[in-house]
């Protein structure tokens, strides 16, 4: 007969580290960040309605703003930074979820919603890799010159001279690039909304005005990100911008 060890310690399940709760705040911090940084972004790519000049030399202000107390490429870099870091805790958390998620539920069992809320919760991690995949393509695109650029990329001249305007019109002259450019502004859309939409949540904030007032704002960006972006490659397909 065996006997059961009466007052055998119980070791309590442990808790993973990172939290959930703390996965779930630097998800909705890094986010807001990129929501801003994108919305900011589509207003300096306004300037293109200005011609060559007006967006050639934002691309330099860029590089040269806080001269002479900062030096020449210290907001682009600490921009750049901020990005990379925040990019890097916001995947890196994304993966931690899901794969928590995934082992807490098992594969097969799903949240039942419905219309959009369903079909932008799903392709949250999805959405997320595209994404990706299209910073990495627009960034040797337009800023690196490299791979995925046009025949003629024009780098800086060495007087600081930026050909912003130049390579944008010679990238979007190909149809496939500027309708991946358009497509990519919708997925940004959607994962926007959706991501937007959580942010109060995850912080633990309820109420429901604060909630309406939240989501109507994530809304709003996301359709002023969609138009003022996806316009673009559009107009320089359709010749407008040429
Ligand atoms: C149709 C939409 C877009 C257009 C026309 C556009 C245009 C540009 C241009 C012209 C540059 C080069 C600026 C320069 O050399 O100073 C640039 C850089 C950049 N864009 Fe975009 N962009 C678009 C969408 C986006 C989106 C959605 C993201 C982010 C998800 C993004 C992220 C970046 C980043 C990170 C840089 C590099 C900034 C740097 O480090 O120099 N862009 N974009």
């Amino acid at each position: 007969m065996t006997l059961a060890r009466v007052g055998s310690p119980v070791r309590p399940s442990r808790a993973p580290r990172p939290s959930t709760v703390t996965l779930k705040v630097a998800m909705a911090v890094t986010g807001v960040i990129f929501v801003g940084f994108v919305f900011i972004h589509m207003i300096g790519n306004l300037k293109i309605y200005g011609g060559p000049e007006s967006l050639d030399s934002y691309a330099r202000w860029l590089r040269e703003v806080g001269q002479p107390l900062i030096p020449r490429m210290g907001v682009l870099w600490s921009l750049r930074v901020l990005l990379v870091v925040s990019l890097v805790i916001h995947v890196a958390a994304a993966i931690a979820l899901w794969w928590r998620g995934r082992k807490a539920r098992g594969p097969h069992r799903r949240r039942h919603l419905r219309g959009f809320t369903a079909v932008s919760a799903r392709t949250m991690l999805l959405g997320g890799v595209l994404i990706l995949a299209f910073v990495i393509v627009h960034l040797l695109d337009l800023t690196i010159g490299a791979g995925a650029a046009p025949a003629g990329y024009r780098p800086p001249d060495p007087d600081g001279t930026i050909h912003a305007y130049a390579n944008l019109v010679a990238s979007f002259s190909r149809p496939w690039m500027a309708l991946f450019y358009a497509g990519t502004m919708l997925v940004i859309a959607v994962h926007i909304i959706h991501g937007w939409r959580t942010v109060l949540q995850d912080i633990g904030i309820t109420g429901r005005r604060l909630r309406t007032v939240w989501i109507s704002i994530g809304v709003a960006l996301a359709i002023g990100i969609v138009l003022g972006n996806a316009a673009i490659p559009v107009l320089v397909l359709a010749g407008v911008i040429a």
